[in-house]
């Protein structure tokens, strides 16, 4: 009986969510919920036995040991539920706003906020396609890294073109002093991270020092595992010796999106002698643009210029059919990235400060922030003001405090009863106080 008037209403329900703007069929989903009603009513005697604790949600693995439920009950939800799944997927089909309808049928928590942003129409995601419309209209092209799933939610919320997991994580995220530590499988985890937040962004992977300057085939291999194992888009490699130059060809070859890197190549400080700017005199100038033709010529989709004068990027940037993304290389690029930490005044040591580059603008001082909120939490925690009565939501009603200091009591844990029983009367007597004035 009950199981046919579930699978009833459902049908009504369905005819009456498809007509909702259909005025003449407005009165079948109003029958549809006089049928709903009725089978609820049918159902009265389980639901008041279970009045003092509501049910979970179905789909929550508690609500399979609850004896109040029999059999009958369970399959005729499970019927109405299946069908009623299958009616939201069709809905939501064509477009019908019935969200608060569909959260409670799935089995993840109705609070999916640390789900971050979902996959959004393909339309919106940016490819080589967006950036080279953005290029050709002479709109800046914004690139920034991100490391982690936080950061690559919030690059995507601001809008931000491309995340750039750089191995930059190897001296801000793991506190090395160069980015030659960092290994690929460090590097894949990052990547995988941050391909769970930004959903929107190109994203690009950068290929780890010692992960493929040995040959082509060790580029193609690295460069094939960022994409398949660290869920990125493209891949970036530093500098323009003539294997470099080969390896971008190939991994191009195979497939995969290249950025080139020139100028300052941080991997290559042995030989640079230092975290030094390049392009300052003829020589080295024109090495950089060269350098930038040459990655363009073996079909990188972007070249990242580091560190070099502005007349030099400007050079770089003019000569190439490609878009430059600058960093401390000055305005006259295609684009710009900074790195995360950097641009938003993360860190507060004083070392990090020293080693801040002088080209970066600190857009905020999250740093400052961090350590004033990690100072009071702190002071709250050694002085007991924290957690008070607003972050100490759960309760506990007489009856079951009464009960459990029997119980406490017959375990010979006096103690703990009288403690038990001071907090109740104290402490949950003020939160009643506070939800009435509430
Ligand atoms: O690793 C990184 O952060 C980078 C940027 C500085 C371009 O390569």
């Amino acid at each position: 009986m009950a199981e046919r008037d579930a699978i009833l209403a459902v049908m009504v329900c369905e005819v009456g969510v498809k007509s909702r703007n259909m005025k003449g069929l407005r009165w079948v989903k109003a029958l549809g919920y006089i049928l709903v009603l009725r089978l609820l009513s049918s159902m009265a005697p389980p639901m008041a036995a279970l009045s003092v604790r509501s049910p979970p949600p179905f789909g929550h693995p508690q609500s399979q040991s609850l004896s109040g439920y029999t059999l009958c009950f369970s399959s005729a939800m499970a019927a109405l539920f299946n069908r009623f799944s299958k009616t939201c997927a069709t809905v939501t089909k064509h477009n019908f706003k019935i969200s608060t309808y569909a959260r409670h049928l799935s089995n993840v928590p109705e609070n999916t906020v640390y789900g971050g942003p979902k996959p959004q129409n393909p339309d919106q995601r940016v490819t080589l396609t967006t950036l080279r419309a953005k290029h050709r209209k002479g709109e800046g092209i914004t690139m920034v890294t991100a490391y982690d799933y936080p950061s690559a939610v919030h690059l995507d919320t601001a809008g931000i073109d491309i995340a750039l997991v750089g191995d930059s994580a190897s001296m801000v995220v793991h506190g090395h002093d160069t980015t030659l530590p960092i290994t690929l499988d460090e590097m894949l985890m990052h990547c995988r991270s941050v391909a769970r937040g930004a959903k929107r962004p190109l994203l690009v992977g950068d290929l780890a020092f010692g992960t493929y300057e040995s040959s082509s085939q060790q580029a193609v291999d690295t460069a094939v595992r960022v994409l398949k194992e660290g869920g990125m888009d493209a891949i970036k490699l530093e500098g323009g010796a003539p294997s470099r130059i080969s390896a971008a060809k190939h991994i191009v070859e195979a497939g995969i999106a290249v950025m080139g890197h020139v100028g300052l190549t941080p991997q290559a400080i042995s030989v640079l002698g230092g975290f030094r700017p390049q392009g300052k005199n003829v020589l080295s100038a024109v090495k950089v643009v060269e350098t930038a033709l040459a990655l363009q010529d073996a079909g990188c989709f972007s070249v990242v210029l580091e560190c070099v004068p502005a007349p030099v990027a400007a050079a770089a940037t003019s000569v190439l059919k490609i878009p430059t993304i600058g960093i401390g290389a000055g305005p006259f690029c295609s684009g710009q990235v900074l790195v995360y930490h950097d641009l938003l005044g993360m860190m507060q040591h004083p070392h990090h400060a020293k080693v801040t580059p002088k080209f970066c603008k600190q857009f905020a001082n999250v740093g400052e922030v961090i350590a004033k909120a990690l100072t009071e939490y702190k002071q709250e925690v050694e002085n007991h003001s924290f957690p008070g009565i607003v972050h100490s939501p759960y309760k506990i009603n007489e009856a079951e405090v009464d009960g459990f200091m029997k119980e406490l009591q017959k375990m010979g844990f006096d103690k703990a009863a009288a403690a038990a029983a001071e907090v109740a009367e104290n402490f949950e007597a003020g939160k009643k106080t506070t939800d009435s004035a509430n």
